[in-house]
């Protein structure tokens, strides 16, 4: 497929973000490579996050992406630098957590980005709230251990509850009524995280602001019918499987090696 947008995660997290790419881009040709093998990337080196981000858009390339979307808060806080001085001429869209939405909506002063370890320990992402969160209080919670029990599509599950209760704990304690989701994972789990955290809390994802940016990027082709690839490194019947369920896609999956 040549001239779609390519979009990477390191596994399922990403169809978040397509799922608003396709809403706002329904002609767009979209092809989704999931790193699942090598997923998560939360608890890796820097180094690993760079290796695979490159070798996934190379992929892309090869295949026909004319635009890159990083749709991982991890990959982009770790690797989008590189991307782009490897691609200087490459548009890239990264997503990074939304501490400015959320800076300009709270109204205790306190807001709490809920990511993985790699993207709250970032440099990247203590820049983005000294530039962004003015005069709020921000708690930077990094979750281990929420994607793998995404990734295992344990969605509905005790075990899901489990590994986020302290997590929410915590932000509760601190008192925030904005949570960033700085994960795009995240979004398929947001109803057991409204059940923890209480219905009060104002929930802030940015895979709408992505897809807004996405079309004020993309000059490719469009056509009638949607056109949707969906790749992986890991397991193609459980990508499928939950596109199915999360974007009502009715397609297969296939297996590459990357
Ligand atoms: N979806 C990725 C993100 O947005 C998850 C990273 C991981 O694999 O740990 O950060």
């Amino acid at each position: 497929m040549n001239n779609c947008i390519g979009v990477f995660d390191s596994g399922v997290g990403g169809l978040s973000v397509l799922r608003a790419l396709r809403g706002r881009l329904p002609g767009v040709p979209l092809r989704y490579l999931a790193d699942s093998a090598h997923a998560p990337y939360g608890g890796r080196e820097a180094a690993h996050i760079i290796g695979r981000s490159l070798a996934l858009t190379q992929r892309l390339l090869e295949d026909g992406a004319t635009l890159i979307v990083v749709a991982c808060n991890t990959a982009t806080v770790q690797a989008i630098a590189a991307l782009r001085e490897r691609w200087p001429a490459l548009p890239f869209i990264g997503v990074e957590p939304g501490i400015k939405p959320a800076a300009a909506q709270t109204r205790t002063g306190r807001i709490a980005v809920m990511a993985t370890a790699a993207t709250v320990a970032s440099a990247r992402v203590q820049r983005l709230v000294e530039q962004h969160a003015g005069d709020a209080e921000v708690l930077l919670q990094g979750c281990s251990g929420v994607v793998d029990v995404i990734e295992r599509a344990d969605g509905d599950s005790a075990a899901l509850l489990e590994v986020l209760r302290p997590y929410c704990e915590r932000v509760r304690a601190f008192g925030a009524d904005t949570v960033v989701l700085g994960c795009t994972h995240y979004p398929f789990v947001e109803p057991q995280i409204r059940e923890l955290l209480g219905s009060a809390v104002q929930i802030i994802d940015t895979a709408q602001a992505i897809a807004e940016r996405a079309a004020s990027l993309w000059s490719g082709a469009t056509s009638n019918g949607a056109s949707l690839t969906l790749q992986t490194t890991g397991d193609p019947q459980a990508l499928a499987r939950m596109a199915a369920q999360w974007l009502r896609h009715d397609g297969d999956a296939t297996r590459v090696m990357v």
